[in-house]
């Protein structure tokens, strides 16, 4: 039986059992079930032989620039003894071996005090991430899922993501003459199905309303309550610091808007996009676009100060990349390859690209007036 088939018959029998479940637990199914989902499953997700690219494996200058920045809030925090690094959702562990050479090479002091945390659902891919790092071992170490997010770790740094946001399971809304509902998932005829009914949880309309959003009829929308309990988690875990997120969303106003009409759900599949997520099940990835104002809105009720929000060109270019550009023009590297990397940095700046699409957010915690590299004017 194909693995597809598999998780078919788990989802359905699940259904069969319970009723029919939110949309949530369904994309909760296709991308975590044990083995099954797309991310809990053997084979490459990143890059050239997986379904898409991300930024980390564009060039190490994104991880060499976001470096840049954690050295100057590691000096912004005092430049402490002990500063640790945590990275959720770390993937093969490319951006984070970018961002350790980096402090290696160039900032000794907080490199010789430093941890890095790894947090990943994919227990399997350590094995990758420990062959990246190899040079770094002593600085790094591994934390499971449930025992990061369990309360019990505690730490004082940053904490970053990339891509993280957009792969957390989201409920879907559909505003009806009725109201408010959800999407659900059942079955007909051995088939999975839409259907929308009463809302699972008040929470996806009071997170609405905490917006001031108010869907125009026949709209449907992601709202992602995981997102919001995950910072929360992150939040209470972090003593003192920052919280760096990278992803593709926009404020809510631009994400909820009415021209969105179907919302922002998409799956990709070996580099195509596909807006059905009932087929391939376990073997296309299923994400939908991040609201940074809920995540900001979160982040203020509980104690985390938004330091800077926009898109990734800006931050790209505030903290560093033409420094990074401009010391691969001065190094000895062949002609060849220096346009092969001009043509990288700019697939990351363009904002018609990557550049544009992805936003970062920073938030801190316990620290008055931190100095940012991204706080500086461009140019200035
Ligand atoms: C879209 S991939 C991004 C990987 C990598 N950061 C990159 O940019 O290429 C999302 C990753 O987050 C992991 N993930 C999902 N939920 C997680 C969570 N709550 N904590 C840690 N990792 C998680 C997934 O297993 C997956 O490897």
């Amino acid at each position: 039986m194909s693995d597809h088939q598999q998780l078919h018959d788990i989802i359905a029998a699940r259904i069969a059992k319970e009723g029919r479940i939110t949309f949530a637990a369904f994309m909760e199914a296709c991308l975590y079930e044990p083995e099954l989902g797309y991310y809990t499953s053997a084979g490459r997700k990143v890059g050239a032989e997986g379904d898409f690219y991300t930024s980390i494996s564009v060039h190490a200058a994104f991880g060499r620039v976001i470096a840049r920045e954690m050295a100057q809030m590691w000096r912004s925090m005092g430049s402490p003894a002990e500063f640790t690094l945590v990275e959720c959702g770390a993937g093969n562990g490319r951006l984070a071996c970018d961002i350790l050479d980096y402090l290696a090479e160039r900032e000794p002091v907080m490199y010789g005090g430093l941890s890095l945390v790894l947090v990943e659902r994919e227990p399997t891919l350590e094995q990758a991430q420990a062959r990246l790092l190899a040079q770094h071992l002593e600085h790094v170490r591994w934390l499971a899922p449930d025992e990061f997010y369990s309360g019990s770790f505690t730490f004082s740094g940053c904490l970053y993501s990339n891509e993280l946001v957009d792969a957390l399971p989201v409920h879907r809304v559909v505003m009806t003459e009725e109201g408010l509902q959800e999407v659900y998932v059942t079955l007909k005829d051995g088939e999975l199905m839409e259907e929308a009914g009463a809302l699972s949880t008040p929470a996806l309309e009071e997170y609405l309303q905490r917006l001031g959003i108010q869907l125009h009829p026949g709209k449907q929308a992601e709202i992602n309550l995981i997102a919001l309990e995950w910072l929360t988690t992150v939040a209470q875990a972090l003593q003192q610091g920052f919280i760096m997120t990278i992803d593709y969303g926009y404020p809510a106003e631009e994400l909820f808007a009415p021209h969105r009409m179907r919302g922002t759900l998409l799956c990709y599949h070996r580099h195509q996009t596909e807006e059905n997520p009932y087929i391939r099940l376990g073997q296309q990835d299923i994400t939908s676009h991040v609201d940074f104002t809920s995540l900001m809105k979160r982040g203020a009720e509980i104690g985390l100060q938004s330091e800077w929000f926009g898109e990734q060109y800006r931050f790209l270019m505030a903290t560093g990349i033409i420094e990074e550009l401009e010391e691969v023009e001065r190094s000895d590297v062949s002609e060849e390859e220096k346009l092969r990397i001009r043509l990288a940095l700019k697939k990351l700046i363009m904002p018609e690209g990557m550049g544009g699409i992805f936003r970062v957010l920073v938030q801190s915690k316990g620290i008055a007036e931190p100095r940012l590299l991204c706080q500086r004017r461009i140019g200035g």
